[in-house]
């Protein structure tokens, strides 16, 4: 089956970089931009151009830098700030001006103090300007998964008219269900005169534990971009995470959607955003944490040391992490012993794994976890003559 292109875009220099004290300097950008480029993601957001002279300093870099992506640079709908990021972004080699303005209830009276006909007008003002100095000019509607769908419905209506060529849907407080949101995508796939014009794109962030759910109904409901971070870093509980989208994908492939992301690639380049952020990864995150692939269970182990497949859905394999890891815990059976006896050079009989079984027990009850070397004291405590191999 053929199956339909999601496109990534990749926001973690912007949205992802808006993590208290994850601050990344210029040098930083350019190596993760290059590798976002090298992973195979199609947009990379590199900044918010007016926001400092940094930012300004780093899209532009990165824009003379990246060979293949999308380089894009948020603004707001403000002609300033489409001036400063056009000026950032003019020697990339396919340039998006990411503009945009908020349009819940709750954003037009609060942060704008203005009515809905007067938001609609500056929207379409900013993508009208933006388009004079790019083609590919993206359109947020900021607060999108608190929005009316039929007032949403009449500003992408009227974007599109002016020249967006993607409309962004965030649901910048996370608070939307998934099939809340994915009901949001039919309806303006449905409703929106000139849609085809358009690609939709989702933006969710994890308030609620569900941005990557949403994005998922998003893209099964006619999106077409899912914007995304390493490792979901960002503001407050974080963006949907890069990692899980392309994998949920992957695995999934009766949904007739894919992306153009290189999956072996995930773990290292989860470890290398980790580290210039200074922000570890928590062990349980899926797809890039520690424990992803580990098993420390006497049920588990046996079940992933007669077959993998009993206790795994992906192969580590596919995300670029060497092999499943079997931990030996108190909570382990003669199965998982065996096995790590046997790689650092111990063939057990059954007698002697009996033997060496109830030593364990014993030293795994004070120990968290038993690792290579403790499996050389338990057996020699046996007083068992085994030898080594190794
Ligand atoms: O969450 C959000 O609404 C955003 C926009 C600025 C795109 O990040
Ligand atoms: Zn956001």
């Amino acid at each position: 089956m053929s199956k339909d292109k999601v496109d990534i875009f990749d926001t973690t220099l912007r949205d992802g970089e808006q993590v208290p004290g994850c601050k990344l300097d210029t040098e930083q950008k350019l190596i993760i931009a290059e590798r976002l480029d090298y992973l195979g993601v199609d947009i990379i957001e590199a900044g918010f151009p007016i926001s400092s002279p940094g930012d300004f300093k780093s899209v532009d870099q990165i824009s003379r830098l990246i060979k293949n992506a999308t380089v894009c640079g948020l603004t707001r709908a403000v002609k300033k700030d489409i001036e400063v990021a056009a000026e950032a972004l003019k020697h990339a080699k396919r340039p998006r001006i990411h503009t945009g303005i908020g349009t819940s209830d709750s954003h037009i009276k609060y942060k704008f103090n203005s009515n809905k006909e007067t938001i609609i007008e500056r929207a379409v003002a900013a993508v009208a300007y933006a388009k004079t100095f790019v083609e590919d000019v993206e359109f947020y509607a900021e607060d999108a998964g608190r929005t009316e769908n039929d007032f949403l419905a009449r500003v992408c209506e009227a974007v599109i008219r002016a020249g967006a060529t993607v409309l962004n849907i965030p649901d910048t407080t996370g608070y939307c269900l998934p099939d809340e949101y994915g009901a949001k995508m039919k309806y303006l796939k449905e409703n929106v005169k000139g849609i085809d014009k358009a690609k939709l794109s989702c933006h969710c962030h994890n308030d609620l534990g569900l941005a990557t759910a949403n994005s998922i109904a998003g893209v099964i409901n006619g999106a077409r971009q899912i914007e995304c971070t390493i490792n979901g870093i960002g503001e407050r509980a974080g963006n949907t995470a890069l990692e899980e989208v392309v994998m949920i994908l992957r695995q999934h492939p009766y949904l007739g959607l894919d992306t153009n992301i290189n999956s072996k690639l995930l773990f290292d380049t989860s470890q290398m955003v980790s580290q210039n952020m200074g922000m570890m990864v928590q062990p349980n995150k899926a797809i890039v944490g520690a424990n992803a692939f580990a098993h420390s269970s006497g049920i588990h182990q046996d079940g992933v040391i007669k077959n993998r497949e009993t206790y795994e859905i992906i192969d580590p394999a596919d995300v670029g992490v060497n092999e499943s890891s079997i931990v030996l815990t108190a909570r382990s059976g003669r199965a998982a012993l065996a096995y790590r006896a046997k790689l650092v050079g111990y063939e057990l009989t059954k007698l002697q794994l009996d033997e060496v079984y109830q030593e364990f027990l014993k030293f795994a009850d004070r120990k968290k976890e038993v690792l290579d070397d403790d499996i050389h004291f338990i057996i020699e405590a046996t007083g068992l003559n085994i030898e080594s191999v190794s």
